[in-house]
């Protein structure tokens, strides 16, 4: 299976049961919102009102170190205006997002989600520096990339099982084995996820095949494999930085990833001084900046 129009044929056997959770009406209002060249900030802040959480997490944006802001912020709509909406709809999503998935409170999930909130600023991130897509898109991309995995945790008994099998291979891709064991895989579930959030399409186009290396070889599109490219070196940063330890997709798409994306050293500078005997282990000087980036968002 690989169009996206045959997913969408067969959505409903590929999901084998799993309830794919509707996008929340608050993020269509900021959506809308973000349209308009003159925004209703009051519309935005009374629907973040309705949400304690939600509330909190604005406020709590708003009045880190990172914005500077003198004065110290206790209405919603002086934390949209100072956060600026971009931000604030990445924060919606990221909320929404996890609060709409199963197991919460459970501590696996909420590494989890800690992962793909540090994947999403990687993914940001690296967007800016290497002008692949809007940061903001890259974001989202890289927040919503494997949810299909929470969706798949809730639904297979045996999938953590499954799970440690793929991170532990070193031949099968996580995506071949969860085909193998459920008869769908995260890439596919992420897809729909996104579908229904009504993510753009070429993010939901790099969700499902963002395991998938024919993107590199075939090159039947590029702007999919440069996206592809720009999330699987993301996800080598955060697995780096955090692992010490290769990925298997990395392993086998790395060089053509970084020839794709013209990733020389005047562009990084301080790679090689940090670890001279990894050519292009970016890690180091990435995630610093990434860390840098997450206290100005968060
Ligand atoms: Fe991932
Ligand atoms: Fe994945």
């Amino acid at each position: 299976m690989d169009s996206t129009t045959d997913i969408d044929a067969a959505a409903n056997e590929l999901l084998k049961g799993i309830d794919i959770p509707p996008q929340p009406a608050i993020l269509l209002t900021i959506a809308q919102e973000k349209k308009n060249e003159y925004p209703n900030i009051k519309k935005i802040a009374a629907e973040i009102s309705k949400d304690v959480a939600l509330s909190a997490a604005m406020l709590r944006a708003a009045n880190s170190p990172a914005f500077g802001v003198r004065n110290k912020i206790s209405s919603i709509s002086n934390a949209v205006m100072s956060l600026g909406l971009n931000v604030v709809f990445s924060l919606v999503t990221a909320l929404c997002l996890r609060n709409a998935m199963p197991g919460k409170g459970k501590q696996r999930f909420e590494r989890f989600w800690d992962t793909a909130a540090d994947s999403a600023l990687a993914c940001s991130f690296l967007a800016g520096r290497f002008k692949v897509m809007n940061p903001d898109q890259a974001y989202m991309l890289g927040l919503f990339h494997d949810c299909g995995i929470v969706l798949m945790m809730h639904k297979f008994s045996n999938y953590m099982d499954i799970l440690k099998e793929g991170n532990a291979s070193t031949e099968e891709l996580l995506t071949a084995i969860e085909d193998r064991a459920c008869g769908t895989n995260h890439a596919v579930i992420g897809y729909l996820v996104a579908r229904s959030w009504f993510l753009p399409q070429d993010i939901r186009d790099t969700i499902l095949r963002h395991h998938d290396e024919t993107v590199f070889t075939k090159l039947e599109d590029r702007a999919l494999a440069q996206e592809v490219g720009l999330l699987t070196l993301a996800e080598h940063c955060c697995h780096s930085y955090h692992r010490q330890s290769e990925d298997l997709i990395w392993s086998r798409t790395g060089n053509t990833i970084v020839e794709m994306l013209d990733i020389t050293e005047p562009k990084l500078p301080p790679i090689r001084r940090r670890r001279p005997h990894k050519k292009y282990d970016i890690s180091g000087c990435e995630l610093k900046a990434v860390s840098q980036d997450k206290q100005k968002c968060f």
